[in-house]
């Protein structure tokens, strides 16, 4: 049977490519739908994608009194966290796309998830290529104690560092923590060229047009050079396809797993 899904944020940038993914997904139906601005209209209609059947709704509540397998939160990091708990509350596994949810939010989803044996997957970026930068980096910061990190993005980006950049500095710091020469504070000359600490990891961020979002981390070792580098384009369809992996593998997982790798085998 066919898993339900409720996608909230459908008629969004990144939620109506995961729509019309969905449409074209013979495993899975793309119920009901989160959205205000096209609240009471079927979502195939707003999408211009026939295979779309469902209702697009005002708020999580009344889209989750269709019964739903797997909830997809896909709008905006102010009314994520209460979605994402009301979908447990209807016993709903989650897929988490949002950016800007918190320690404290996470331990909360954590806590009843676990209550409701339920799996929360949630991902920062699910672009194949940022999971495979991920998880290189992690095996070469193993083995090269020294790195720094350029994050990359389009002029009118207004956030730095991207969340991608974030989330790699987070990741390398479990590995270990970077081992400069020459640590910032002793710099000769302004220490802001030496880019912004981020946990642990030096990160110098770009703002120029003719960016989308790219990641590149760059290890060092005395006459030798490791550069990993992942580079978006402009469409949203990378991010659709992990998270149809994502919607596929929830069910696997109980409580709060953060990133696509946890249900690849990598
Ligand atoms: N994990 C990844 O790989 C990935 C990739 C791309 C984006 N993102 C993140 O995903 C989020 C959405 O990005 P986006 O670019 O798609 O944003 P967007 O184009 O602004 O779309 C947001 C969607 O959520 C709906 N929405 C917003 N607030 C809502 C609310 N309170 N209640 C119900 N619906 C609401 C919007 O519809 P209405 O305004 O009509 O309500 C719209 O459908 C951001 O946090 C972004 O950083 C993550």
């Amino acid at each position: 049977m066919a898993l339900r899904v409720c996608l909230a944020g459908a008629t969004g940038w990144a939620g109506s490519e995961l729509a019309r993914a969905l449409a074209g997904a013979g495993d899975l139906d793309g119920g009901a739908a989160v959205g205000r601005r096209h609240a009471g209209r079927v979502l195939g209609d707003v999408l211009s994608e026939p295979r779309l059947t469902g209702r697009v709704f005002a708020s999580a509540e009344e889209a989750l009194a269709i019964p739903c397998d797997v909830f997809v939160e896909y709008t905006h990091p102010d009314s994520a966290r209460s979605h994402i708990l009301r979908a447990l509350d209807h016993g709903a596994h989650v897929v988490v796309g949002t950016s800007g949810l918190t320690e404290e939010d996470f331990a909360e989803i954590d806590a009843s998830a676990r209550r409701r044996q339920r799996g929360v997957l949630a991902c920062g970026n699910f672009a194949l290529t940022v999971v495979l930068l991920q998880k290189f980096a992690e095996a070469a910061a193993r083995w090269i104690p020294q790195w720094e990190i350029l994050d990359y993005a389009h002029d009118d980006k207004v956030d730095a560092p991207s969340g991608t950049a974030r989330e790699l500095a987070f990741r390398l710091a479990k590995v270990r923590m970077p081992e400069p020469t020459v640590p910032v504070a002793r710099t000769v000359g302004p220490p802001e060229s030496r880019g912004a600490a981020v946990s642990g990891s030096q990160v110098h961020s770009i703002r120029l047009p003719g960016y989308v979002i790219g990641a590149e981390v760059i290890f060092g070792l005395p006459g030798q050079r490791l550069t990993l580098r992942h580079d978006a384009g402009d469409s949203a369809v990378p991010y659709a396809e992990g998270a149809l992996l994502a919607i596929r593998k929830v069910s696997t997982l109980v409580g709060v797993h953060r990133g696509l790798d946890s249900v690849l085998d990598l």
